[in-house]
């Protein structure tokens, strides 16, 4: 078997804050025999020489492109434009499966180079669940900023922070007025971070799930101040709102902040906007009389740099640690091939020169 060489690649978004892979993680992954070579990157909350203290070769930002070919390229979210022919093995956040935009032609990219994408949303245990996410945190954030836009006093532009900071401004302060929320997917990770926001928030918030969406009661859902979405939808299903019903005159929603950020998406259940909000602008307007504003940003864990990849590095280093061709990792690349194949493109012979 050969020796596994983990390339963890600086990220091109620079509000992009967070790493899969922390030093004291990636210490054990060189104490356990894994060649590591760190990016540098001036963004990345932990600096590069915590890494190379742990025992990790250093690298500049970028240099993944001319990596030896067997190196497999670690990194959380989208690769920058080139090169065409990507002929690594990668695992990332690809957010190529559900025909987003962009979606065929990174995949086209992979197939040009021969390389693989191992999706860090499709990374699964055998009974399909998530083994890594930051949705606990996305939630939690998602739900933090409604709060604080709800309240008047969210600020822009966003800037990462630590928990106890981000508590003490979601905490009631006098002349706060009440209002009431609803967590939808209420039973999932982003779902249960939503609800402790709200909670350090002193609002209790209505709880929905699959079985409260089946028969969708939109009134209702109309009828709380702040929603967030939080569901992982897997299959089509009806929207929870059209456009006409953000001018149903009982609307009593002012804030809805859409964690989920399918936009684009035939699996979107808020097809009511178009586009995602960002740290700069975080809210928009989607209706004046009476206002209705929308948040939908898709790096909210980001916000919370270093709680987020502490969580998420722990979970991924067990995984991390089994790198092969079997289990999680084989239905990764299952799961990649598949898209290929849906997409009419091949997955060339070498993926990234799978020699293990
Ligand atoms: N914006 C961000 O920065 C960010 C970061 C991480 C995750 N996310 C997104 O957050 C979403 C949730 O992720 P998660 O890790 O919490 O997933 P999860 O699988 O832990 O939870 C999803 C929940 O949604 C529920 N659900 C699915 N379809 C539903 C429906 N039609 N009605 C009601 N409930 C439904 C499920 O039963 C489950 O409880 C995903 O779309 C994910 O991509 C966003």
């Amino acid at each position: 078997m050969t020796e596994l060489h983990l390339w963890l690649r600086h990220e091109v978004r620079s509000t992009e804050r967070r790493t899969p892979v922390v030093p004291s993680d990636a210490r054990r992954l060189v104490d356990s025999g894994v060649r590591v070579t760190v990016e540098e990157s001036p963004q990345r909350i932990f600096p590069v020489e915590e890494y190379e203290a742990a025992g990790c070769d250093v690298a500049p930002a970028g240099s993944w492109v001319s990596a030896p070919r067997d190196a497999v390229v670690l990194g959380l979210k989208e690769l920058p434009d080139g090169p065409g022919e990507l002929t690594h093995r990668h695992i990332f956040f690809g957010h190529a499966y559900k025909r987003q935009p962009g979606a065929a032609d990174l995949l086209r990219r992979f197939a040009a180079g021969g390389g693989a994408l191992y999706d860090l949303e499709y990374l699964v245990d055998d009974t399909g669940r998530r083994l890594a996410a930051f949705g606990f945190w996305a939630g939690y954030l998602g739900a933090a900023l409604a709060v604080l836009q709800q309240r008047g006093r969210l600020a822009a532009p966003l800037t990462p922070t630590a928990k106890d900071e981000l508590d003490a401004t979601l905490r009631p302060a006098a002349g706060d007025k009440e209002f009431t929320a609803l967590v939808i997917g209420a039973l999932g990770r982003s779902g249960r971070g939503a609800r402790v926001a709200f909670q350090t928030a002193g609002v209790e918030p209505t709880c929905w799930d699959l079985a409260e969406t089946r028969d969708l009661d939109r009134r209702a859902l109309l009828g709380h101040d702040v929603m967030v979405n939080a569901v992982l939808a897997t299959s089509p299903v009806p929207p929870f709102l059209r456009e006409q019903d953000l001018d149903d005159p009982a609307r009593r929603l002012r804030t809805l902040c859409d964690v989920t950020c399918d936009v684009g998406s035939p699996l979107n259940v808020l097809p009511v906007y178009d586009r995602t909000t960002d740290w700069d602008d975080p809210a928009r307007r989607l209706r004046e009389e009476p206002p209705l504003d929308l948040i939908a940003i898709d790096n909210l864990p980001s916000l919370l740099p270093s709680e987020s990849s502490a969580d998420f590095s722990a979970a991924l280093l067990p995984q991390l640690l089994e790198f092969g061709v079997g289990g999680p990792w084989g239905r990764c690349l299952d799961r990649f091939r598949l898209a290929c194949r849906e997409l009419g493109v091949g997955t060339g012979s070498g993926e990234g020169g799978l020699s293990r």
